[in-house]
């Protein structure tokens, strides 16, 4: 059936998804789409229109739930215009915010319909259709299901619906058992868990087949992956760690790049490693949070390895693939951090030399272990975050001066401002620009760095003969 032929039977609603966070978040955005179009739902790029709006909520740092509250205060005027128009919107709140705050969300905000968690969203065609049964004038209360059920909501999704374009994600792993002082993943997500091998091998290559030329494999805490190894393997009745997953997604033809996003240092293990030395699909460059560069703050944070440990690991990635650049995630002002332990991160960042990093001050999130020690002053935090934050782009600045004269295999996966231009992705996530026929749009091409910037990079096509099996 067309899109069409559904709006004239009445059969298409309009369907509005607001993300906030993560990539797991964008993953399971995607997933929701897919477990509605059944019931006739279509993703539209606005709200206005929309007979259904789910905001899929993050909670990771500060004021997250205060957004979400404002974001429903601006569409309950939006429903009640619809509702005067003789029109329905269905409002639902799902993702860690709606975990974490559960019933106080239909408290606070009672035009809400629906609050879902993030193992809860495989029934939300059953809550939704719950809530159309009722009509939208009768004084019903929302539906909260922020359970964590014993059956794995993977086994509820649908296909792949959605298309995602050259440059795929697939959540592989959720959840987290690390229980780092500051971080609420481990009670918004719950206890970590692992797909099957064989059902992420199916859905990556219904990824390729879809288009994907790219996957990357999500997951809170990636590198912890201990998936059910697939029937009729040699480790068939045990487990699969990620270096071996990876393994077998090298083997998918058509599938030029791998990635995977977040990893823990300690979960690192030679199998991931050597997988790097061994599969050329998987790119060079990896997200590796340490957080801090102190052992004492390490300790506070629970995060169970020291700086050098951190130094060795680097080193062991460097050795198995000479070419591999990181990024990495940093907290200053974690409760007890003081001036030496902050120079200590200094120290830390000048000796790996990251190629990019996501730096936050610490905020308390309750419930954690770090919220209830003796905070750090607002000015430090405030001071140590600028120091990091101009080491670490001087730093990013210098890795992409670095790429100038080399020639980088390019994935284009958007237009670029102009006619004739491209954006795309070098194997280091830099975004390249380049003069480019559209063609080239979702190919892999081999690109001349002229010109690097703060965030991005920029190009030629690199015309020789024997360049298109050039790789980074
Ligand atoms: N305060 C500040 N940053 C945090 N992060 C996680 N929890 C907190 C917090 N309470 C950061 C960490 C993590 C990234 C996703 O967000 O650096 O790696
Ligand atoms: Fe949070 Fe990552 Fe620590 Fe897990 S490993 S608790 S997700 S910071």
């Amino acid at each position: 059936m067309s899109s069409g032929d559904r709006e004239a039977i009445g059969l298409s609603k309009r369907l509005y998804i607001k993300t906030y966070g993560c990539q797991m978040n964008v993953y399971d955005s995607t997933r929701m789409a897919d477990l509605l179009a059944p019931l006739g739902y279509r993703l539209v790029a606005a709200s206005d229109e929309a007979d259904m709006v789910i905001l899929n909520t993050c909670h990771i740092r500060e004021k997250a739930a205060e957004k979400v509250y404002s974001e429903l205060g601006r569409l309950r005027a939006l429903k009640a215009a619809r509702a005067e128009a003789g029109g329905r919107m269905v409002l639902a709140v799902g993702g860690c915010v709606a975990q974490a705050e559960g019933a106080e969300i239909l408290r606070r905000a009672p035009h809400v319909d629906i609050v879902f968690g993030p193992q809860t969203y495989h029934r939300l065609p059953d809550m939704v259709a719950r809530t159309l049964l009722v009509p939208a004038d009768a004084a019903a209360r929302g539906l909260l299901d922020t359970e964590f059920p014993a059956e794995a909501k993977f086994d509820f999704l649908p296909e792949m619906a959605a298309p995602q374009g050259v440059a795929a994600i697939l959540s592989v792993q959720e959840g987290c058992d690390k229980f780092c002082s500051f971080c609420v993943v481990p009670y918004t997500r719950g206890a970590e868990y692992s797909r099957p091998a064989d059902d992420v091998l199916q859905e990556a290559r219904r990824l390729v087949g879809a288009g994907a030329r790219e996957i990357t494999l999500l997951g809170q805490n990636v590198n912890a992956y201990h998936g059910a190894a697939p029937a009729g393997t040699k480790s068939a009745g045990g487990e699969w760690g990620l270096g071996r997953l990876i393994r077998a997604l090298g083997e998918i033809p058509g599938l030029d790049r791998l990635r995977y996003t977040t990893s823990h240092p300690g979960d690192v293990d030679d199998a991931l490693v050597t997988a790097h030395r061994d599969v050329p699909q998987l790119m060079p460059f990896l997200h590796l949070p340490v957080q801090s560069g102190s052992d004492r703050v390490l300790a506070a944070m629970n995060r169970k390895h020291t700086a050098d440990a951190y130094r060795r690991l680097i080193e062991r990635f460097r050795t198995a693939r000479p070419d591999m650049a990181f990024s990495s995630d940093f907290i200053v002002g974690h409760p007890g951090e003081s001036e030496v332990d902050f120079a200590a991160t200094l120290r830390l960042v000048g000796d790996i030399g990251f190629a990019q990093a996501f730096s936050f001050k610490y905020s308390p999130r309750p419930g954690t272990p770090a919220a209830q020690e003796t905070q750090v002053a607002e000015e430090a935090k405030a001071a140590r975050l600028a120091a990091l934050q101009e080491v670490l782009a001087t730093q990013q600045r210098r890795f992409n001066e670095s790429c100038r004269g080399r020639i980088l295999p390019v994935l284009f996966d958007r237009p670029g401002r102009h006619r004739g231009q491209l954006i795309g992705r070098s194997p280091y996530l830099q975004s390249v620009h380049v003069e480019a026929p559209d063609e080239q749009l979702g190919a892999v091409v081999p690109v001349r760095i002229l010109g690097a910037g703060q965030n991005s990079v920029a190009g030629t096509l690199d015309m020789r003969p024997d360049a298109a099996g050039v790789s980074a």
